[in-house]
């Protein structure tokens, strides 16, 4: 983690509090698998605004094996969740692990590509995919929202790069923090948006519509 990004006062104090047990088997499968998950602290952050919004349609883009999924059901174990991703072994396992779930649809694609065929609209998503296609994803996804729809997008700070100078960022971060920056500028701008960044893990960006 960058220095400039040292977790915020109260990180530590909430791995502490959090009830993580239920994410944490999830998790270690994905350390097997050396692939990555959703840090426990943004599972409860993502978790908790899925309980305030009892979504009935969501969507989780980069799903993963099934971490932020996870989490989502949790918040609100009856939402209808579509989960994309692009990666074949991953999709396996999600698959297998969400099996009973009648309520959960995974389809093995690119985000950007289902959006473009998909006719449903939903009321949640959480995007979690490579961050230099979050604006791409988000002109597309911006089209299949319902009124006062939720966006969560993870990983927004970039290691704390996108704070950083760009003389104080390795070059091979530079492109995605200016695209990050341009993207974080352009939500912030939108009037017709209620935006904020949590300072949690690294950090997510929460968009609601007005
Ligand atoms: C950080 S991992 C996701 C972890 C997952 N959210 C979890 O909590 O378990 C990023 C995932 O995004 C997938 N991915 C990257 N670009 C994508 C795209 N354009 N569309 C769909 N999936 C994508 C990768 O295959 C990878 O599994």
């Amino acid at each position: 983690m960058n220095v400039l990004f040292s977790p915020t006062i109260c990180e530590n104090y909430l791995k502490c509090l959090d009830n993580v047990e239920d994410y944490k088997a999830l998790r270690q499968a994905a350390h097997n698998m050396g692939v990555p998950s959703l840090e426990e602290n943004a599972c409860t952050a993502l978790t908790s605004i899925v309980s305030i919004k009892c979504p009935k349609k969501s969507i989780d883009i980069g799903c993963g094996i099934g971490v932020s999924s996870y989490a989502i059901l949790k918040g609100f174990p009856n939402t209808h969740l579509t989960a994309i991703d692009s990666n074949l072994e991953r999709g396996l396992f999600f698959q297998n692990y969400f099996k009973e779930y009648e309520n959960v649809t995974y389809y093995q694609m690119r985000g950007e590509q289902y959006l473009k065929i998909c006719e449903e609209k939903f009321d949640f998503a959480f995007i979690d995919s490579v961050k230099r296609e979050y604006f791409n994803i988000w002109q597309l996804i911006r089209q299949k929202l319902n009124s006062n729809a939720c966006v969560v997008f993870d990983d927004i700070l970039i290691y704390g790069y996108v704070m950083a100078e760009e003389a104080e960022t390795p070059y091979k971060y530079q492109t995605n923090r200016k695209e990050v920056q341009n993207f974080i500028n352009h939500i912030f701008s939108d009037s017709s948006l209620n935006a904020q960044i949590i300072p949690v893990s690294g950090g997510l960006l929460v968009i609601s519509l007005k």
